[in-house]
C-alpha cells in the first residue's frame, strides 16, 4: 500500500535560492539560515520519499489572472524551472509521476474536489526553492515530484478549512493507490510578509508562532482563521500560509514534530520551517 508518513511546511523565498545558486550561503546574512537547516536536510537525506507532493502557489508565471483555478495538480513526465524574468534556475528538471497524479485526479475529482488539470506546466520559485532548501544542489532531484498549486493570488482564494479538506482527501486518494509507494507532501509560502504597500515588510512572529503550534497540537485552530486574519496579521502575502493546511490536512490527527526552524529576517520575509511525521 502507499503511505503518507511525513509532512514539510516551508516558506519559499527565491533569495534563498539565489544564495545557493550563486553560492553565498555562508556569507554573515545568509549563514544563520542555512545553518538553521543543517538539522531539516539531514532528516530529509534519511527520508527521501518515492514521490512528494509540493502544494505550492504559481507566482503570476505560468497561470496569468485571466486564466486561473483554485487546485491544479500537474501531471506531466516533467516539469521545467520556469523562467521568472532573468532565465531559469540552474536546478535539475523535476521528474513527475503521471500515474500517481491520475489517480490523484480521479480520486479527488471522485470525492468531491474538482480539481484542474496541467499536462504542461513551467515551475517557479515557490516549488524549486522548497527542494533546494530540501535536497541542495544535487545533479538530480533524489524524489519524483507531484505539483499542487493552489491559487492565493487571485481573489476569492480558497478558504483556509477547504485547504485543510483537500489534504484529508488527498490522504485518501494517495493511500488508495495500487502500488507500495511513499509519498511525503509539503506546504510552501509564508510565514508572514508583505512585499508591497504601505505595509510592506510587516513580520508578526507572534501570529507565526501559534500558526507553528496550532499545526502540532490544534491544526483545526488554522482552519477557523479567514483570509482577512492572514492577510491583517501576516500581511497580504501571509496568505501563502493556506497551503500548509493543506499539508497539515494530510496528516494524523496526531503527529509528532521533527524539526522546527523560524528566522528573520531573510528577504523581508519571516522564515519558517517545520518537520511533522505521522505516529501510526
Ligand atoms: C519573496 C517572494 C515570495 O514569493 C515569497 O513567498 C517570499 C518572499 C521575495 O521576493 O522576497
Ligand atoms: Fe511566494
Amino acid at each position: 500500500m502507499t503511505r503518507l508518513s511525513a509532512g514539510m511546511g516551508t516558506s519559499h523565498v527565491p533569495g534563498l535560492g539565489a544564495a545557493i545558486d550563486n553560492s553565498i550561503t555562508d556569507e554573515p546574512y545568509w549563514q544563520p539560515v542555512f545553518e538553521g537547516l543543517v538539522p531539516l536536510r539531514a532528516w530529509h537525506e534519511k527520508n527521501v520519499p518515492d514521490v512528494v507532493i509540493i502544494v505550492y502557489n504559481d507566482h503570476a508565471t505560468s497561470f496569468s489572472l485571466d486564466r486561473y483555478a483554485s487546485f491544479t495538480l500537474g501531471v506531466a513526465e516533467w516539469f521545467q524551472p520556469a523562467d521568472e524574468g532573468w532565465g531559469p534556475r540552474p536546478v535539475p528538471v523535476i521528474e513527475g509521476h503521471p500515474k500517481l497524479a491520475w489517480h490523484l485526479v480521479e480520486s479527488l475529482i471522485l470525492n468531491e474536489f474538482d480539481m484542474a488539470v496541467a499536462g504542461s506546466l513551467d515551475v517557479d520559485h515557490g516549488l524549486t526553492v522548497p527542494l533546494s532548501i530540501a535536497y541542495d544542489q544535487p545533479k538530480a532531484w533524489p524524489t519524483k515530484v507531484i505539483p499542487l498549486c493552489v491559487n492565493v493570488i487571485q481573489y476569492p482564494q480558497p478558504t483556509p478549512l477547504r485547504c485543510y479538506k483537500l489534504g484529508q482527501a488527498l490522504r485518501e486518494a494517495v493511500e488508495s493507490f495500487e502500488q507500495d509507494l511513499s509519498v511525503a507532501i509539503w506546504g510552501t509560502g509564508g510565514l508572514s510578509h508583505q512585499l508591497g504597500g504601505e505595509r510592506a515588510g510587516v513580520v508578526n512572529p507572534e501570529f507565526d508562532n501559534r500558526f507553528l503550534d496550532n499545526l502540532v497540537q490544534d491544526p483545526l485552530a488554522n482552519t477557523r482563521l479567514t483570509h482577512t486574519d492572514f492577510i491583517r496579521e501576516a500581511g497580504c502575502e501571509g496568505i501563502e500560509m493556506i497551503m500548509w493546511n493543506v499539508m497539515r490536512g494530510a496528516l494524523d490527527e496526531k503527529v509528532n514534530e521533527a524539526y522546527r526552524f523560524y528566522h528573520i529576517p531573510v528577504s523581508a520575509t519571516a522564515y519558517g520551517a517545520i518537520i511533522l511525521e505521522n505516529e501510526t
